[in-house]
């Protein structure tokens, strides 16, 4: 059974689905992670993020993987590294082309198929694109303030604001929601749930309890 988590940059997808699978006892995928391993690799090969060939040979040629919650890069721990200002700058852009998500996309189903098939997975496109079947499908939003003063914590010692934080979160939605390719969007059969005045263990509840009712309808 495939729990997907899709939702807004900092609406607490992380936190929340990583909650959500130790409670159930199962791996957890951040799809996320996938793009910006790409998109480090584009950086150091020192290829054209622009273009999609370039972008593309790095993709075709990455090894891609995630284990214990780190994600690998050709077998080394990148889970640091994806998560610098450079590379939040450049992800939107490497995600959008759509023949490097046909790859990315189906490494991450061969990684779910891998693990049992009873995964967490979490991202922008779960339940439109890489798992429609998934059985249970949460989008979850928060509004753009609140979603700054979460993550601002760690931007402030990168020398940022809490509006330059709140404005990149909008840039980064604005350009993930409108590229042609698999558009961060609600399924239509997922349920939204706006956490900005929610606790992660609320939401956690939340979700937990959709889960529950899922697999009480699949037993009947
Ligand atoms: O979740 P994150 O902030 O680490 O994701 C980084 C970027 O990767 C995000 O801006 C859009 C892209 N992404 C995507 O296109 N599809 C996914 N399933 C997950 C992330």
């Amino acid at each position: 059974m495939v729990v997907a988590v899709d939702g807004l940059a900092g609406a607490g997808k992380s936190t929340v689905a990583r909650a959500v699978a130790a409670a159930l006892g199962c791996p957890y995928l951040d799809t996320g992670a996938f793009y910006r391993a790409v998109t480090l690799a584009v950086v150091r090969a020192g290829a054209d993020a622009a273009s999609e060939q370039a972008v593309l040979q790095v993709t075709a040629a990455a090894c891609l993987d995630y284990a214990a919650g780190a994600m690998l890069l050709d077998g080394e721990d990148v889970s640091e590294a994806v998560r610098t200002p450079e590379v939040g700058a450049l992800v939107s852009a490497v995600s959008a082309f759509p023949e490097v998500r046909r790859l990315v996309v189906e490494r991450q189903r061969d990684w779910v198929e891998e693990h049992g098939g009873r995964v967490v997975v979490e991202g922008r496109d779960i339940g439109t694109v890489v798992f429609p079947e998934a059985a249970v499908k949460v989008f979850l939003t928060a509004s753009a303030a609140a979603r700054a003063r979460r993550r601002v914590a760690d931007a402030e010692a990168a020398g940022q604001t809490l509006q330059d934080v709140e404005d990149h979160l909008r840039a980064r939605d604005h350009a993930d929601s409108t590229r042609a390719a698999s558009p961060l969007r609600s399924a239509a059969d997922a349920v939204t749930i706006d956490t900005t005045d929610l606790t992660v263990a609320q939401v956690v509840a939340v979700i937990l309890g959709l889960i529950a009712e899922a697999e009480g309808d699949a037993g009947r």
